[in-house]
């Protein structure tokens, strides 16, 4: 039996986590931003689509000049997001439910505003306190250049230059994000027994588990050398990055592995690391590393079958060897929402409900962003003046950024705020189109959006998650991907445009849900994926 058909088997080996942005979840105070209270009072939508777990965004105190990403205490709660006994409470409703858990942990960087880096700006170059993060001269005669020629993943140059003490112009310190969030030193002892012991403070508190945030960056090329301009692009990492992938950052997984083993209850860490090759990624979830890594190459592949399946056996395939879990995610709060990714409209929802049902066909576990069980689209038409995403600044606007993704769940009702909260208020502006597609009312048509994540949910535990891992492809027309797994389960999934019949050995086998209503003589429309029961051979 291998693990995943074991009921034995660890619940994050084939867990659906929810992602839950604080910030645009459920407002329970009415003033436009989301908080912990409103995730409590909403823990019931969880619980009725049939995810296992949830993974909250960061709500520690910050600036917010980076959604939270920006952490000036990580032992605390923002005002503006609640308090540590909300924390504790939602924690706790969340257990009631037998819902897990999971924290977001940001080790790359801390916002500006936070002790060490004041601490660091008051204290001399060569002090200790500056020792923490990535102070250096600046080149040229003066030091007015920066240290080499990085650049910032939200656009421009990756260093900023201080004012020092008595006012002279000094050193600059690495911002691999926005300069508000410098970039720690991962050789710095001081530096990994504080995220020690940050671990150990939620793990304490009865967390399931962590993400970490950009997982493949904390190590860098201890010379600092300039990047070849051809590779200065952005775009998941190669090999050989003098500041992403290195090796030196497994030593730091392994620790925090061996911490998080000492804790009962099948704690977990789930890898953020955008990389260019799936057998790279594999490195982090190695027996004595991270549990489990984002598929971000199944989250880029085109609405095409080649690709979809190149995605599925490259992720399946670079983790022989591993044991760890694949992984499978759609959407979440930095890339553009799938349904406009695969064409917006009618079309790309249709296309997004037959990627939900592929998704949650295939082994090991997968992810939900929030509003994607509603179908919501990325929100294109945002005024500048209400975009916050530093990226859209940082690029003059060339880039438009990630609050696309990122507006306020429609729940219920009429009007903005769409019962986002009590308030009209919403952070960023809700379309007037989302009214229809509130939790509510989908909630009560069965045709929806909302029904299929639920009924997908609920039908993945019987029949799916039981199968064995493995995904037996079958032989299927150009632009159909059609698997079996285990004894009894099959998925085909019409990719492309035209119609197409069934395998010739599923005839037979019982249709248990469809993402879209199947032609009358059996045959998959365009953009349709049909889960089917198979009698046992
Ligand atoms: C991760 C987060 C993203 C954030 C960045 C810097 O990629 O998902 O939202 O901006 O890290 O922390």
């Amino acid at each position: 039996m291998s693990a995943a058909a074991d009921p034995r088997a660890p619940w994050w080996r084939r867990a659906v986590i929810y992602q839950v942005y604080v910030r645009s979840f459920a407002d329970a105070d009415g003033d436009g931003v989301g908080d912990l209270a409103g995730i409590r009072s909403r823990l019931a939508h969880l619980r009725d689509l049939g995810v296992d777990a949830l993974w909250l965004t960061p709500f520690y105190p910050s600036p917010q000049v980076d959604g939270g990403y920006d952490v000036a205490d990580h032992r605390d709660v923002d005002p503006r997001f609640g308090t540590l006994g909300d924390f504790d409470a939602l924690l706790a409703d969340a257990h009631g439910l037998g819902l897990r858990l999971i924290v977001d942990l940001v080790p790359n960087h801390t916002s500006s505003e936070h002790p060490w880096f004041r601490a660091a700006l008051a204290a001399p170059p060569g002090s200790p306190e500056r020792a923490r993060y990535l102070f250096r001269d600046g080149r040229g005669p003066r030091g007015d250049e920066p240290p080499n020629n990085w650049r910032s993943r939200f656009g421009g140059g990756a260093w900023a230059r201080v004012t020092e003490p008595d006012g002279a112009p000094g050193q600059w310190y690495l911002h691999l994000f926005a300069p508000e969030q410098p970039d720690l030193d991962w050789t710095n002892g001081e530096v990994r027994g504080e995220y020690e012991s940050i671990l150990r403070f939620w793990l304490d508190r009865g967390v399931d588990g962590f993400r970490v945030d950009v997982a493949h960056a904390l190590a860098k090329d201890p010379d600092l050398p300039d990047i070849p301009p051809e590779r200065l692009r952005r775009g998941p990492a190669a090999e050989g990055h003098p500041h992403f992938d290195r090796d030196e950052v497994h030593d730091v997984y392994r620790a925090w592995r061996r911490l998080a083993d000492a804790y009962p209850g099948e704690r977990s860490f789930v890898a953020e690391a955008w990389l260019q090759s799936p057998q790279r990624l594999a490195r982090y979830v190695r027996p004595d590393e991270l549990h489990t890594a984002f598929n971000f190459h199944f989250l880029l592949a085109p609405w095409a079958a080649g690709a979809l399946r190149q995605a599925i056996d490259a992720t399946i395939g670079s983790l022989a060897g591993t044991g760890a879990p694949p992984t499978w995610v759609l959407s979440n709060h930095d890339v553009t929402r799938h349904v406009t990714r695969y064409g917006g409209g009618a079309l790309g929802a249709r296309r997004a409900r037959a990627a939900a049902l592929l998704m949650l066909a295939l082994p090991g576990g997968a992810y939900v962003y929030q509003g994607e069980e509603l179908g919501l689209h990325e929100v294109e038409d945002l005024a500048d003046e209400v975009r916050q995403d530093p990226t859209f600044a940082r690029t003059e606007g060339a880039d438009p950024g990630r609050d696309g993704c990122r507006v306020p769940l429609p729940w219920s009702g009429e009007e903005p705020s769409y019962g986002f909260g009590p308030s009209a208020a919403s952070w960023l502006p809700q379309p007037g189109s989302w009214r229809e597609l509130a939790a509510a009312r989908q909630a009560a048509r069965p045709a929806s959006m909302l029904s299929l994540y639920r009924a997908a949910l609920r039908l993945r535990r019987e029949l799916v998650a039981p199968a064995d891992e493995a995904v037996r492809w079958l032989d299927a027309g150009d632009g159909v991907l059609a698997f079996r797994r285990g004894p009894s389960f099959a998925c085909v999934v019409n990719v492309a445009d035209e119609p197409a019949a069934l395998p010739a050995e599923l005839l037979g086998a019982s249709v248990v849900l469809a993402s879209d209503a199947l032609a009358v003589d059996g045959s998959l429309p365009a953009a349709t994926a049909v889960w089917l029961a198979v009698e046992a051979s």
